[in-house]
């Protein structure tokens, strides 16, 4: 072992503490796994030995809530008193025989606090995400925050972690007072740079009063707001060589605050690391160990990084969520077997600001590793049933009919896949063809490197039919079939003379859309996405969507990208419209109240509503056949739907028997 990577698997001093590798799990504030008072509970400690075990070096507990009025989301950790303590004790007792280093974050949410308790520097309300005009704390107040960071602090360390970090960028409370956008204050803390960022020295100092200097303290900062009026590079340089002399363990280096123009947690549309490069710049200025964060996937990119010195540890937050065993997978060279997050943003961090339990799209098992009773595996739930042996034809080898396939094959029972087209990936091989979602074909490869390994065999071009189903004899069928565009029924467009196509024959590159004048029927994902895929090829597009919001079923992390994407190119956006009519070569509709017609047009793609394709269930009556009907095939939705839907087909074949 260690031969993979070497880089990322050497050990690394942070203050008093050695990590065993280089990589980090950033603090996530994934909103549950506490009981409500807040206590962790064993949905958090399972989530977190889960990841303890996949060989993470280090580890940080998310949204460690300081001060009840800076609790950022209803279900996170609290330790503003001394009850956290013994809950908190269990959890690093569960964490510890794995050698990983357990520390939690210590935040305050400020003004990007989800209740209307809130307290900020100034009376200023985020730009983005959270609603309401905090409260201005008073000298006094401030004090008794400072004063709640030190004694959180020594509850952790009285708890057995091993160190804290303390949360000092992405908007939240100490941000606040370090950005000119947030603090607007006059007296001490507020002003020039040695007072905003008095209240982060003072929390070190008490921390330190409270806890003793051996105590590792990590503080994660921006390297920039990316906001107007924001913190910036020059100020972090200067904040970075006050921190080197106050000894502090490691500088984590982030970015973004709410509402910034780059996201604190982008999505597949920004590259790969983009952030590494503040960590670099900071790292040039300080000899204290810097840690690089932001899309880092890949076990080659992570090396990169430590290999050429531009951080000291990497850290990864969903990259955890989506296989908590990527470290263990790529000291072992197991690289094509790491689940990748593929950077939608919608099962982690948009679920969490809704409020809901944090999740991920790609790794069903997030948040219910505590219901596993296997030792040794991250996804696919066992059920303790021998059942193994059946006879199972998936039909359709899209997202959900390959993550049953594994599942079904994982748990011993004999598995083939038909396919109607050539390759795999059915609907979201086609979402991978938009500009800048290419990243979504790592899901497909995972799986069917997974499905190769299990000895699973896949027909493609092949339907299923009666002749099939004599030869093959399932005893299980599990149709995976997907769903297709629904031509709406609109006035006029039967006897256009426009082209029409549907979103899924362009992405396939099947239709050659003429023309220079596109109408997309449908602001939805798809139909944002066929016309980014439009526009790019020269294309004048407009977009006529009936509903509220475009693409409401995107995480707005991802959908914001896209936004300033189109921005870019040629697309005229049309919402709520209403009265649609087509004409040979043009539509009229009405939109916010005004007439419009766009003339001289081509072609248009629908790319409406879905409806699911499954009639080769028909083929099944009459014989003994068990059937299963998975993804979207069952009913059109979102991939998140898709992967936990064909993953559990296992328990059902299984409580079957
Ligand atoms: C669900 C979720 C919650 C997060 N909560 C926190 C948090 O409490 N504190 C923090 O510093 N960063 C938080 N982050 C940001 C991550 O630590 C990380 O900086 C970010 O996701 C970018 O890294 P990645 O691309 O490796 O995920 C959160 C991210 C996600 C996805
Ligand atoms: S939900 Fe999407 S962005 Fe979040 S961790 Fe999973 S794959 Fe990554």
């Amino acid at each position: 072992m260690g031969e993979h990577y070497p880089g990322l698997f050497q050990p690394l001093k942070l203050g008093t503490m050695t990590v065993k590798n280089r990589l980090l799990m950033s603090a996530m504030s994934i909103n549950f796994g506490v009981d409500d008072k807040g206590r962790v509970n064993r949905q958090l400690t399972a989530y977190f030995v889960a990841r303890a075990r996949g060989g993470a070096g280090a580890m940080l507990v998310g949204g460690g809530a300081v001060h009840p009025t800076g609790l950022e989301l209803p279900h996170l950790p609290t330790l503003w008193d001394d009850g956290c303590i013994g809950p908190l004790e269990k959890m690093v007792r569960a964490v510890k025989p794995f050698g990983c280093s357990f520390g939690v974050q210590l935040m305050h949410g400020g003004r990007q606090s989800y209740h209307d308790r809130k307290v900020a520097p100034s009376a200023i309300a985020a730009p983005a995400v959270v609603k309401g005009v905090p409260r201005e704390l008073s000298p006094d107040e401030i004090m008794e925050m400072v004063a709640a960071f030190g004694d959180a602090a020594r509850r952790c360390r009285q708890a057995g972690f091993d160190f804290i970090e303390i949360h000092a960028a992405h908007g939240y409370l100490i941000n606040q007072f370090l950005s000119p956008n947030a603090n607007h204050r006059r007296d001490r803390y507020g002003g020039c740079f040695e007072n905003r960022i008095r209240f982060l020295i003072q929390i070190i100092e008490d921390i330190r009063s409270k806890c003793g200097r051996d105590f590792p303290v990590g503080i994660r900062i921006n390297g920039e707001d990316y906001i107007s009026n924001g913190w910036s590079m020059h100020e972090a340089l200067r904040l970075s060589r006050i921190l080197e002399r106050l000894k502090v363990a490691y500088l984590h280096v982030s970015a973004g605050v709410y509402g910034s123009t780059q996201l604190t947690i982008p999505s597949m549309y920004v590259e790969q690391g983009c952030f590494v490069h503040l960590a670099a710049r900071v790292k040039q200025e300080v000899a204290l160990p810097v840690i690089a964060v932001g899309r880092i996937k890949t076990p080659e990119m992570a090396e990169e990084i430590i290999k050429e010195g531009k951080a000291d540890m990497v850290a990864m937050g969903r990259s955890f969520l989506a296989d908590p065993r990527w470290p263990l997978k790529a000291r072992s060279g197991r690289r094509k077997a790491i689940r990748h997050c593929v950077g939608c943003c919608l099962g982690c961090i948009h679920a969490v600001l809704a409020l809901e339990p944090g999740g991920c799209v790609v790794n069903p098992e997030v948040g219910r590793e505590y219901l596993s009773d296997s030792e040794n595996k991250n996804s696919v739930r066992q059920t303790g049933r021998s059942a193994a042996g059946r006879r199972v034809l998936v039909v359709g080898a899209g997202p959900s009919g390959l993550a049953a396939a594994r599942a079904a094959a994982k748990a011993g029972h004999v598995v083939t896949v038909l396919e109607k087209e050539a390759t795999a990936g059915g609907a979201l091989a086609l979402a991978a063809k938009a500009p800048g979602r290419g990243e979504l074909n790592d899901i497909l490869d995972f799986f069917l490197n997974e499905i190769d390994e299990l000895g699973v065999e896949i027909r493609f071009g092949c339907r299923l039919d009666s002749q099939v189903l004599d030869r093959l004899r399932p005893q299980v069928v599990v149709l995976a079939t997907g769903a297709l565009p629904e031509v709406p029924m609109i006035k006029g467009l039967a006897g256009s003379q426009m082209e029409l196509f549907t979103v899924n024959e362009v992405m396939a590159g099947k239709a050659d859309v003429p023309g220079e004048k596109t109408v997309v029927l449908g602001g939805g994902q798809a139909g944002l996405m066929g016309a980014d895929y439009l526009a790019t090829r020269g294309k004048s597009v407009a977009v006529l969507h009936r509903g509220d919001h475009f693409a409401e079923e995107m995480s707005s992390n991802d959908r914001y990208y896209l936004r300033e994407r189109l921005k870019q190119g040629d697309v005229s956006l049309f919402k709520k419209v209403r009265a649609l009519t087509f004409a040979s070569r043009g539509v009229s509709f009405r939109c916010d109240g005004k007439m419009f017609e766009l003339e001289d047009c081509d072609s248009a793609v629908i790319a409406g509503n879905m409806k699911s394709v499954r009639q080769a269930a028909n083929l099944l009556k009459g014989r003994k056949v068990e059937l299963q009907i998975v993804g979207d095939a069952k009913s059109p939705r979102h991939l998140m739907y898709a992967i936990e839907e064909g993953e559990r087909v296992v328990d059902e074949l299984s409580s079957s028997t």
